[in-house]
């Protein structure tokens, strides 16, 4: 059933085109990232120094101190640090530890001599060159995607898609009151703000109507879905949950499509490179890339850059290009952030050890600690925001550099430490970590969906 979608969007661009409105991106050409050759990047085979820089971080005296006292709402000095305090990083979500690697250095480094920043401007005006192209199909071939669109940030992409979403919605036919007519968005209870902030606008257009669904709840999506009239659905959700650490049930979500018809967008933010044999996300480490018509993604985690992505149809890039606001309206990436993505990816499909690394140390924290993680994001729950403070500054006195998580972000009583796992972690760091956490909380009382601990300070 959703090859409707086709025919939906079809329509979506021939409106478009009768008002003069399609936009085509046009690429400035640079020689030199024409044809990379397979070995144009270095690569290597187990973790080496460098790649420590990405987890290995160093904070002033002075900050903390008053991260120790508690100051939170208090800026810390930052300039000439006469004593600083190592940490060990447990709170990026460089997941690949890609950021330091010498090929992506060499590859923004190599491009800022050639081109400096390169065009400012919009794609659609003269931001868009032959490194941003190389880049999408990049992209687009690990997502199993036709195309992608290179969007400013993460979440400039969901703004961009979920905005277009609507833009169909309020397309419908002449008649304005048909109830079956407009859009019906179905989206994750828990997904991230940027979907939800751009189903809000998408909603401004009218005849978007939003049903929310109880975090991963494929009977409450079910029911929902077979309540609804409206024939344009879309469900979207959050591939790996950033503060939760779940995943989306992709499987049922593949089944769900199949009964109902509905478009399946992903934002597999959290997966990308991580997941997945060949580090295609999530959508590929479940068998069901084929069955997600829509991945988003960031290049500002495990790619290690800056950036965001929508891997699609070319017609469906067609429209968002022509119609994504986010992007339209917005200055495209730097050149040398591209060309660094770019060796990024190259670079992470090649050190298939990363992944593995990666995958290693989630096995490791689970025997450690008996906690039944699935992912590299651990969200250790402690209740209050005081314990929650608490937990954290223990942690930074034994060396870590782990945030406490807190509302508005979560709810108040469900404040909470949230760990992220890093390739270039050692085991031994998994150690220490767990071994300074047990001294703060009561691992061995964890629950099973969310991982509830008691504080022990
Ligand atoms: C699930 C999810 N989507 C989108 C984004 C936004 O990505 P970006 O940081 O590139 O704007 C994030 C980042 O925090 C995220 O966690």
């Amino acid at each position: 059933m959703s090859w409707c979608w086709d025919e939906w969007v079809e329509q979506a661009l021939s409106t478009l085109d009768s008002m003069k409105v399609l936009r085509t991106l046009r690429p400035i050409h640079y020689s030199s990232p024409k044809t990379p050759p397979d070995n144009a990047h270095q690569v290597f085979d187990d973790i080496r120094q460098w790649d420590r820089a990405s987890v290995e971080v160093q904070i002033a005296d002075s900050t903390f101190h008053t991260w120790l006292q508690g100051d939170d709402d208090q800026d810390s000095e930052c300039q000439c640090p006469k004593l600083s305090r190592k940490l060990l990083l447990f709170s990026g979500n460089d997941y690949l530890g890609l950021t330091s690697h010498p090929a992506v250095a060499n590859a923004a480094a190599k491009a800022v001599h050639e081109h400096g920043m390169g065009p400012r401007g919009s794609a659609l005006i003269c931001g868009y060159t032959t490194y941003h192209r190389l880049l999408e199909s990049c992209l687009a071939e690990s997502k199993n995607k036709e195309d992608c669109l290179l969007c400013p940030t993460g979440f400039s992409a969901n703004m961009a898609f979920m905005t277009v979403a609507g833009y169909i919605g309020s397309l419908s036919a002449d008649n304005k009151t048909d109830c079956h007519d407009g859009v019906a968005i179905f989206s994750d209870a828990l997904n991230h703000a940027s979907i939800i902030d751009g189903i809000r606008l998408a909603e401004r257009q009218g005849r978007v109507h939003v049903f929310i669904y109880k975090h991963c709840d494929m009977s409450h999506l079910n029911g929902l879905l077979s309540n609804c009239t409206m024939k344009k659905k879309i469900v979207v959700t959050d591939s790996l949950f950033s503060m939760d650490g779940d995943f989306a049930p992709m499987v049922q979500l593949s089944k769900l499509r199949k009964k109902h018809g509905f478009l399946l967008v992903v934002d597999d933010a959290h997966g990308t490179l991580v997941c997945g044999k060949n580090g295609g996300g999530v959508p590929e480490e479940f068998g069901c890339a084929n069955d997600v018509d829509i991945c988003i993604g960031t290049l500002s985690k495990a790619v290690g850059c800056h950036g965001g992505f929508i891997a699609c149809s070319k017609r469906w890039k067609q429209l968002i290009q022509s119609r994504g606001r986010a992007f339209i309206f917005s200055t495209s990436s730097p050149v040398p952030i591209i060309a660094a993505a770019h060796a990024a990816v190259v670079v992470a499909k090649k050190e298939t050890w990363r992944r593995k690394a990666i995958w290693n140390r989630v096995q490791e924290f689970r025997t450690l600690t008996g906690i039944p993680i699935t992912s590299h994001i651990i969200s250790l729950i402690v209740g209050s925001e005081e314990q929650a403070l608490k937990a954290s500054r223990h942690m930074l006195k034994c060396g870590f550099h782990i945030t406490a998580i807190r509302p508005p972000t979560v709810p108040p009583n469900l404040c909470r430490l949230r760990i992220t796992l890093s390739a270039a972690h050692t085991k031994n760091d998994i150690r220490k970590l767990t071994f300074a956490l047990s001294q703060c909380i009561s691992l061995r009382e964890s629950g099973y969906i969310y991982t509830n601990v008691t504080p022990k300070l």
